[in-house]
């Protein structure tokens, strides 16, 4: 049974149980409906018990479902028969009370909710706003600005601060059951509060809506629900409930139906599905309870952190004394970088430091499950590492390496046990950044690959698969990503203008700010090990910035010019000589934002085909995860992947010929062909 009625008393319990998060699915809907017809009428009863079964409250609406024409009940109006029922409902919250979880709740004439219980309306997580009374109702009960918070930014709150802004009447310690029912005897025969569609808009102040859309635009970078969120409850707080809940209602139902919604959708089911690859269903995990890095630089200290963060006793080798008590700084750096940022306490940065041990002892190593090298790119320092820990570590220990450049089948020729090996790259700041790429060699074992998905559950990272080649997924792309990047330079582009247009597009950053940022160096190391391999890399103003030792912010000069103590880019006349040397005898052209980003944009796609082609990723998903998660391509657009097809791939051909008419692109590629007569990428990855 969906909805249970049980009765203690005068007091009945409404028992939602559809697991695994009680989503409102049609039958939780009707049953709630059905509840609320039953106890109306039932004598003897005094207030009505909402709670949930298993390890939630309701978190949200059936994702599934949105794909579909909804269908009745519809979530407002079981909401409103809550609101209006005979009996008093409260609502007794665990876990999580999301989306149309929390709108039921705001239904109720009470919300309690244990200490670790977290309350939201994450609609816009999902390209939505709340459909369900959400906008119209929260601000009647916490006021115009918590509720803009809550909403525009979709982040829950958790029970202490819902309890300190009114949104619910009171935190319960103990068994939340319990506590709910006495509450409930507590309140019999008070006069229940004024329901939320009966209480007057809110008082506000005059300037709030502009400071708020002005907040709102500027972190939503081309993002519509945001807004349409915060133009919802300004109709709250300015209209009468039926109106503000009609204006609330269209505008759910038009973005409902919005490219970027779905785009939105896509990424959530993916995410969803990265953690658990079908490919592994049945194949055990290795044990992974203790954890070791080797290097305690800008990576390995970031790899020890997010390993600790997650409960794991952590190891951390150096080359030497000196060196290890450097890494253990960098880790004390990162924490009291989580403390200043309020993330943790000082007692709790503390334990987590207490939790690592530095050394330049490989014999610490002898127990250990999982060894992460993380040393300098160089893969004769890199074999090394490899050879010592075969020496000394458990047979069965998965050991991995964080290259990014340098093939992990290369560095584990010649190991002892090379099924335990695998590559596990992870991104930078390690602790903080979601993307996780697995990169298995041939010899790795399935547990070995299982483990490095388990470790990826455990760290709350996303994972993607990745085949042996120079980048795998993400660096690949990013390498096309820039070279395209200077190849518009050599055309009459700015730097200047290619950063703005791809923050039109979406992206926190254009490509030639991202690159001072992170450094210029590293992509000439890349280049470097690319023309070793024969290879003849096209990047000529960036070999020639780096020449003139402009590696970036680090040294106030990059693709832009920096004032000293101020990270402003600012155009630099020495850069724009440089590329007006190099771009001599090219045509210049002129171009509009939208051509630029496309420049950047389909290339990517035309690259990604060939990565889907050659099975060095599995899912055309999987690359839309690489690109949002390691390199900040919009959720919103969907991926690269989606942001194509949703385009239309014949389109997205067609644009990328045009380009390469202007000598601005490479054609599309035989991949990007067969995936337009197909309609779609999946054509690409049939060969697994
Ligand atoms: P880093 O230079 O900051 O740190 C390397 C550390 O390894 C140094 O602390 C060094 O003392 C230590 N080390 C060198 N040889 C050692 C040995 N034999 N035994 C123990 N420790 C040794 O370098 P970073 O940036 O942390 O990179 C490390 C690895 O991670 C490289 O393979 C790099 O390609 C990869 N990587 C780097 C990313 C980045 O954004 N920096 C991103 C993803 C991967």
């Amino acid at each position: 049974m969906t909805i249970t009625i049980t009765r203690q008393a005068s007091i009945a319990v409404v028992t939602v149980d559809h697991p695994p998060v009680n989503a409102l699915a049609r039958a939780v809907r009707q049953g709630l409906v059905d509840a609320v017809a039953t106890l109306d009428t039932e004598p003897g009863i005094d207030a009505v018990v909402l709670t949930c079964a298993g390890r939630t409250f309701i978190a949200g609406a059936d994702v599934s479902e949105f794909d579909k024409p909804p269908e009745a009940p519809h979530l407002p109006d079981v909401v409103a028969a809550i609101e209006t029922a005979a009996k008093p409902w409260i609502a007794a919250i665990h876990g999580s009370a999301l989306g149309g979880g929390l709108e039921i709740a705001l239904g109720c004439a009470y919300r309690l909710a244990v200490t670790g219980a977290s309350l939201g309306l994450p609609e816009v997580k999902l390209g939505l706003i709340p459909g369900a009374g959400g906008t119209v109702r929260l601000p009647r009960l916490v006021g115009a600005a918590a509720a803009i918070d809550m909403v525009t930014t979709g982040t829950p709150v958790k029970a202490p601060k819902a309890l300190a802004i009114g949104l619910i009447d009171r935190v319960i310690e103990g068994d939340l059951l319990a506590g709910a029912i006495a509450f409930g005897q507590e309140t019999a025969g008070q006069s229940a509060p004024v329901p939320l569609s009966s209480r007057p808009a809110p008082e506000t102040a005059p300037d709030i809506w502009e400071k708020a859309a002005a907040q709102v635009s500027a972190k939503a970078k081309g993002e519509a629900a945001p807004l349409r969120a915060l133009a919802s409850l300004q109709a709250a707080c300015t209209r009468d409930f039926p109106a503000a809940m009609a204006f609330e209602r269209e505008t759910f139902l038009s973005l409902r139906a919005s490219s970027e919604a779905a785009a939105l959708r896509h990424v959530f089911f993916a995410e969803r599905a990265a953690p658990r690859p079908p490919e592994l269903a049945g194949v055990t995990a290795r044990a992974l309870s203790t954890g070791a890095v080797i290097g305690g630089g800008t990576m390995g200290a970031g790899i020890a952190a997010a390993l600790r963060d997650a409960g794991l006793p952590v190891v951390l080798i150096e080359r030497d004394r000196e060196a290890a008590d450097r890494g253990l700084a960098n880790l004390r750096a990162i924490y009291d970088g989580s403390v200043k940022r309020g993330r943790l306490t000082p007692a709790e940065a503390e334990a987590r430091l207490a939790g690592i041990t530095a050394s330049d002892d490989y014999a610490m190593l002898s127990e250990t499950h999982l060894v992460i090298e993380a040393v300098f790119e160089d893969l004769a320092v890199k074999r090394a590492v490899f050879e010592r820990l075969s020496a000394v570590c458990r047979p069965d220990a998965v050991l991995a390496t964080n290259t990014s450049y340098l093939d992990p089948a290369e560095i584990a020729a010649g190991l002892r046990n090379p099924e335990r090996f695998l590559g596990l790259h992870f991104f930078s700041p390690a602790h903080v950044m979601k993307l996780l790429e697995i990169v298995p060699t041939d010899d790795t074992a399935q547990d070995v690959l299982a483990t490095g998905f388990a470790l990826a559950r455990l760290l709350g990272k996303i994972p993607v698969r990745a085949g042996i080649c120079d980048g795998f997924i993400g660096n690949r792309i990013l390498k096309v990503t820039r070279a395209q990047a200077e190849r518009l330079l050599l055309n009459g582009a700015t730097p200047a203008a290619v950063d703005a247009a791809m923050r039109a597009f979406g992206l926190p950053m254009g490509p030639f700010e991202a690159q001072d940022l992170g450094g210029l160096d590293i992509a000439a190391f890349q280049r470097k090990a690319a023309r070793a391999r024969g290879e003849t890399p096209f990047a000529p103003v960036g070999e020639r910035l780096c020449a003139a030792g402009r590696l970036g912010q680090k040294t106030h000069g990059g693709w832009y010019d920096y004032a000293a103590g101020n990270r402003t880019p600012q155009p630099s006349e020495t850069v724009a000589a440089i590329i007006a040397e190099e771009a001599a005898g090219r045509p210049h052209l002129s171009f509009d934002a939208e051509r630029l980003a496309d420049a950047i944009v389909l290339p990517m796609v035309n690259e990604a085909c060939r990565i889907l082609e050659e099975g060095v990723a599995l899912r055309a998903g999987d690359i839309d995860l690489v690109k949002i998660h390691g390199y900040g391509f919009p959720r919103w657009r969907g991926g690269p992947m989606r942001y194509a097809e949703a385009r239309g791939l014949a389109d997205i051909a067609k644009s990328l010929t045009e380009l390469a008419a202007d000598g601005l692109a490479d054609p599309p590629c035989t991949g990007l062909q067969r995936a337009v007569v197909a309609g779609n990428f999946s054509c690409l990855t049939t060969h697994a």
